[in-house]
């Protein structure tokens, strides 16, 4: 049995364009994900089975296998937080919220798209959700799995690694940034809070 499963896209392949084309979106779940869940998978079984052999359990599969569930979970979550009819600015609880943690929900949106914007290398822009303060704050995730906070909740992520844009984009990293705010599906992103 595999512990982890694609999910299916909660919309047509072709329902993000322009913001994200069909052939972008379908390469991006369809392989790149599907190769996180498929590694992941992979890695699980390997470590059960060197421990059913009674075999030393290598760690650096440990290592792996945090990159590839991580993979996995945020681009399960990317996926939620998306919406063809989404866009606009978010409202009630999630807005009063964002008010209160950047001061107005322009300054938000201005520091995340200057996260996502200046990453090193592969990763992700984050918002997180403290629910000790009751704040908001946002965070790069690296790769997949570095830059971690324990009790932090993640709410938004968006995708910045090259194979998330490039066929759309090109280089162009900052009109892909600018095209994902026209499709966030805030009441999913609230959601989240409740849970
Ligand atoms: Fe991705």
């Amino acid at each position: 049995m595999s512990d982890f499963t694609l999910p299916a896209l909660p919309f047509a392949y072709d329902a993000l364009a322009p913001q994200i084309s069909e052939e972008q979106l379908r390469l991006h779940h369809s392989k790149h994900h599907a190769a996180y869940v498929a590694n992941a998978n992979a890695l699980s079984e390997k470590i059960a089975a060197a421990r059913a052999a009674n075999a030393d359990v290598d760690p650096k599969l440990w290592r792996a296998l945090s990159f590839n569930v991580a993979g996995h979970k945020l681009h399960s979550l990317f996926w939620e937080n998306l919406d063809p009819k989404g866009g606009g600015e978010p409202s009630g609880a999630l807005k009063n919220l964002l008010e209160k943690s950047f001061g107005s929900f322009a300054n938000f949106q201005k520091e995340f798209t200057a996260v996502a914007t200046t990453i090193e290398g592969s990763g992700w822009a984050a918002l997180f959700y403290c629910p000790k303060h009751e704040r908001l704050f946002i965070a790069p995730i690296e790769n997949h799995n570095k830059i971690y906070f324990p009790e932090a909740k993640i709410l938004l992520v968006l995708d910045v690694w090259e194979h998330a844009f490039y066929l759309d984009y090109k280089n162009e990293k900052a009109k892909f940034v600018a095209a994902f705010w026209e499709i966030v599906n805030w009441p999913a992103v609230a959601a989240r809070i409740a849970q």
